[in-house]
């Protein structure tokens, strides 16, 4: 990584918005930012209608104003091009680059995001402002980092994104017979015998061919992703120190594959807002994190070996975009988070490898779509918990500062790629529960309860340092893919597979013969047919726990059964097996259903076990987080209490947030946290 990333402080700020308040309330917010020790702001994220009024007329003292005063102020700033958010006399010039949904309805300027990527009229204006800015601001020494638009994830169904979807068709398929196969056309009349008979997935009678969604989810990632380079490019040839990210968004109503993105990012950078507000919450929290972590390690080593992919030696770094500073939305209602759990979060993603915590937004505003999201600065001002909290934390972030050296190893990894969660979601299947993202989160959420560490990785990605691989339906295998799989177990590797896993090709076709047609031999058994089942029942399991969402007729060839379904029609049939597979040593699992979170975190910790995997930290009190970042000079312990009460940890070393021994333990107040900087044996 270029340039500020190396002046050794973790980041703190958020999104800056001067042109929301007169220049008054600037020098007020500098004061207030450097009490909070706030260095890195983005600035211009929906600024397009203020910087660039009308077409080819610019305005940009306000920002010359706002950029210096904070460079004067020892602020570094992440500027974002405003293509996110086009303004008003844009969409008026250009109807046609405005939205239409898959209904086929156009929407209409009054938001933000309201364009379409594919439509040329859009990626030229968009090109030419960010140029403009790059031409002007490439050299500020305030300007640390190019933050592209704001969350790609946009998508359409207009006239342009078809003509650009047949020829990232013809790309991809060469001639219409293979696309035919792929996508199974022979099935309902769908049969193409020209391309230009071929749409966007609009909507339609019934539902609509798996592949030509999950094709067209991949085509539009790659546009958007174009639309990103595209100003990438601009920017460093302005500048090539400056490195260029833009803030992924996450949910898997996202069309983006933020893997494939990894690799051309300087920087993996995520928003994250958890939906949960009981405990899930800090399980969502870890889960982004590992996530970015992942995605973040991805690019580094694709980068470094676009074919086959090693282990850099340095850690790759992420950063933490936005997140919030008090409120997190749930449905229908907006949740205050209690006293210390904004810092929780903040550090259970520095812990994880971020460069930093940052914030939507800096200053809550006024008026406007958002204007009771919360703020580092809340409506009531400084004179408030939120701003205490952030002070707090600017000044816990200027003591964590050497953590950044550290990286955090895990001896699992959990597998996990956009387009098999996409795939889940076809209608077609044969439950509307499945849910990739889900599956992911309840193995994740596993590990978290039972304290072990875990990277999230992508098919390919390098297996070496790990001894347990768990595949949460990870529904589509290639060739490829099964190979990495079966290379892992072959080498004494343990592999856990939940159900659905390796089920179809990478066109959602059908492996035929059994399912999981991929992995039937490393599982040793064949699922002869599913029993999807109902969101509120459940089956019994043998031994104890219940299974949901899931369950089927399994045919064991080899494997043993570790618990039974308990009546109905499959009583007494296997639920969850292991088997010895392979030339190597490893057990590999089965899950057929998914169990309860205790039973899951029982079975997943017997899994661990046998695969020789250790907790971080085996004596941490239940609710205690905890989590390491190190390297072979040093180790950094990160502690966070997510309890209401007081809790001890056997700690040795130094606490960082005190700069005192630890003394054999740690006591972390009732949502507390503290690093420690641990004795080296
Ligand atoms: C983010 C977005 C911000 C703001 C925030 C609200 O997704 O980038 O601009 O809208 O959500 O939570």
């Amino acid at each position: 990584m270029v340039g500020m990333w190396d002046d050794g402080r973790l980041c703190h700020g958020g999104d800056y918005n001067p042109e929301q308040w007169p220049p008054a309330t600037w020098r007020e917010d500098v004061d207030l930012m450097r009490r909070a020790r706030i260095n890195l702001v983005t600035v211009g994220v929906f600024a397009w209608s203020r910087l660039e009024p009308a077409p080819g007329r610019y305005d940009f003292d306000w920002l010359d104003e706002a950029l210096d005063l904070l460079h004067d102020s020892g602020i570094r700033v992440a500027l974002a091009t405003p293509t996110a958010s086009p303004p008003p006399w844009f969409s008026l010039a250009h109807p046609d680059a405005l939205p239409v949904t898959a209904d086929g309805v156009r929407l209409h300027h009054g938001s933000r995001d309201t364009y379409c990527a594919a439509a040329p009229s859009y990626r030229a204006a968009a090109r030419s402002i960010a140029a403009t800015l790059a031409a002007r601001y490439a050299h500020h020494p305030a300007v640390a980092l190019w933050h592209v638009h704001n969350e790609y994830g946009t998508t359409c169904h207009c006239p342009h994104t078809e003509t650009a979807f047949r020829r990232w068709l013809i790309d991809r398929h060469g001639d219409l017979d293979t696309l035919n196969t792929a996508w199974a056309t022979s099935f309902w009349s769908q049969h193409y015998a020209d391309w230009a008979y071929v749409s966007t997935p609009r909507a339609t009678q019934y539902h609509a061919n798996p592949g030509h969604l999950l094709d067209f989810r991949r085509f539009w990632s790659d546009t958007l992703l174009a639309a990103y380079t595209e100003q990438r490019d601009l920017l460093k040839a302005a500048n090539p120190t400056i490195p260029v990210t833009t803030n992924y968004v996450l949910g898997d109503w996202v069309p983006v594959d933020h893997a494939r993105w990894a690799t051309e990012v300087d920087l993996v950078a995520i928003d994250h807002y958890p939906s949960a507000v009981d405990g899930g919450a800090e399980e969502q929290t870890a889960l982004a994190a590992d996530l970015a972590r992942g995605w973040a390690r991805h690019g580094h080593h694709r980068r470094a070996h676009p074919t086959t992919p090693d282990r850099p030696a340095t850690p790759a770094t992420w950063l933490l975009m936005e997140s919030a500073a008090s409120q997190i939305h749930t449905t229908g209602r907006s949740h205050t988070k209690e006293p210390g759990r904004t810092a929780r979060h903040s550090l259970s993603h520095i812990a994880r490898g971020s460069l930093g915590a940052m914030f939507f937004q800096w200053r809550a505003p006024a008026g406007g779509a958002e204007r009771f999201h919360s703020a580092l600065v809340p409506h009531t001002g400084p004179d408030s918990r939120t701003f205490r909290e952030s002070v707090r934390l600017g000044d816990t972030l200027a003591r964590l500062a050497e953590v950044t050296a550290g990286e955090v190893t895990a001896d699992i990894a959990l597998a996990w790629d956009a387009a098999s969660s996409w795939a889940l979601r076809h209608p077609g299947m044969p439950s509307t529960l499945l849910d990739g993202h889900a599956e992911l989160a309840a193995a994740h959420r596993a590990l978290w309860r039972a304290g072990y560490a875990c990277d999230v990785i992508v098919p390919g990605d390098p297996l070496d340092p790990y001894r347990l691989l768990v595949l949460p339906a990870l529904y589509l295998a290639d060739d490829t893919t099964v190979d990495w799989v079966r290379t892992h177990v072959d080498a004494g590797g343990h592999l856990l597979v939940s159900y659905l896993s390796g089920v179809a090709d990478p066109h959602a076709r059908i492996h035929l013969g059994g399912y999981p047609g991929a992995y039937r031999d490393l599982l040793g058994l064949r699922v002869e047919e599913f029993h999807p089942l109902a969101a509120d029942e459940q089956v019994l399991l043998s031994g104890g726990g219940t299974g949901h969402i899931w369950s089927e007729t399994v045919h064991p060839h080899g494997a043993d059964t570790v618990c039974t379904y308990v009546g109905g029609v499959l009583d007494g049939r296997p639920a969850v097996t292991r088997h010895r597979a392979g030339t190597g040593t490893g057990t590999t699992w089965y899950l057929s259903t998914r169990p309860d979170d205790n039973t899951y975190r029982r079975l997943i910790t017997e899994a661990a076990r046998t695969a020789g995997a250790h907790p971080v930290h085996p004596d941490a009190p239940p609710g205690v987080e905890a989590i390491r970042r190190a390297h072979p000079q040093a180790s950094w312990l990160f502690l966070l209490n997510h309890t209401d009460r007081p809790q001890r940890v056997p700690t040795d070393g130094v606490d960082l947030l005190t700069g005192t021994p630890t003394d054999g333990q740690t006591t972390l107040p009732a949502g507390g946290t503290a690093v420690i900087r641990e004795r080296l044996r």
